[in-house]
């Protein structure tokens, strides 16, 4: 398998390094900074171009795009023109008109399309909507997920700060609970959300989904002091039941309270990144969709976060058809 990656900033670096160690071969990378693209492409041995139909010369079987998040929608587009399957990093798109758009391009070009919606893939919070489908809680009731950290000024010309280019905190940083919860529960009837904003961005959000019987909190921060979880995102998960209780706080552990009895789950040292674009990888050689979190599969996640968006703008809850 032969690989483009498309941007080579954080996420660029995350997925080259997840292919190094798979040993899959990183054709070139395309990237529009002179001095990254060369330092990417010294560092995994790769062609470096700033054009990407340069792509049309590279016979690439995979194209990996992890561009900026408004920019997604157009590269979709180029991409389908030189290969049949593209991995996009999430958000996949911003607003619904471009969702629209690429599923119309992913069906004219029959482009399988895979979005890079990581916590189903990643150990902890796998295992745990494992242990819900088991069960191990009953019926799930009230469900609380924390995704913290300070302020982002590491994006390149810090557009993830610029609400046009990132979708704010909602669709960048909350759209990795939502999309959790929309994969463990389904659709939920409503949602509500309430947002605060400094002068120039919104900085915290809350997002409530609601089911017939269960109320789903989605805090998020862009907002945390320095000294906050030594500088690092901080991230957990709590699901509570009728039977017991699942709390996952990002230190490779889950616990488990059932019958008033604790558990303690040790899991596996995974890297859910890895195992994201492994999976990708494997159904592509099989010719297979990646229906794990293939376009169709993730059109819930984005309904769930424009209805929030709303939400917050109006002050009321929206209900979901
Ligand atoms: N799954 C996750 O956990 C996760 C985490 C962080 C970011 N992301 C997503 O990954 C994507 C990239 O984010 P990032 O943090 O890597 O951003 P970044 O700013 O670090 O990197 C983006 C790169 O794209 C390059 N670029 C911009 N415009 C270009 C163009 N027209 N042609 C070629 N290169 C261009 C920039 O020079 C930069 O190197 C975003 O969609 C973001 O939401 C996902």
């Amino acid at each position: 398998m032969r690989v483009a990656v498309w941007g080579a900033g954080k996420m660029g670096w995350v997925h080259g390094n997840a292919y190094r160690e798979m040993g899959t071969e990183i054709a070139c990378v395309i990237e529009k900074d002179r001095e990254e693209a060369e330092q990417f492409a010294a560092e995994f041995q790769c062609a470096a171009f700033s054009d990407p139909g340069e792509l049309e010369k590279q016979n690439v079987d995979i194209i990996d795009i992890c561009l900026p998040s408004n920019l997604h929608r157009t590269a979709l587009e180029k991409a389908s023109e030189y290969c049949r399957a593209v991995i996009c990093e999430k958000p996949v798109c911003l607003s619904p008109g471009e969702f629209d758009e690429i599923a119309a391009i992913q069906k004219k070009r029959g482009m399988k399309l895979m979005v890079g919606q990581v916590l189903r893939f990643w150990e902890g919070y796998v295992k745990a909507m494992e242990l819900v489908r088991q069960g191990a809680v009953g019926k799930v009731r009230f469900v609380n997920c924390f995704r913290r950290q300070k302020r982002p000024s590491w994006s390149k010309g810090n557009w993830l700060m610029d609400e046009k280019k990132s979708g704010g905190i909602l669709m960048d940083l909350c759209i990795h609970d939502v999309d959790y919860i929309n994969w463990l529960l389904g659709r939920p009837e409503s949602v509500s959300c309430q947002i605060v904003r400094n002068e120039d961005a919104v900085l915290h959000g809350i997002i409530n989904m609601i089911y017939d019987g269960c109320c789903v909190n989605i805090i998020g921060s862009w907002g945390m002091p320095d000294g906050f979880s030594r500088g690092e995102l901080s991230a957990s998960l709590e699901i509570v039941g009728d039977d017991g209780m699942i709390t996952y706080i990002g230190d490779d552990r889950i616990e488990w309270i059932k019958n008033s009895e604790k558990r303690q789950l040790d899991l596996e040292k995974k890297n859910g990144y890895k195992e994201e674009l492994r999976y990708f990888l494997e159904c592509i050689e099989r010719g297979e969709n990646p229906e794990r979190a293939d376009l169709a599969s993730v059109k819930g996640t984005m309904e769930v976060l424009w209805a929030a968006a709303e939400a917050g703008r109006e002050n009321r809850i929206v209900a979901l058809s």
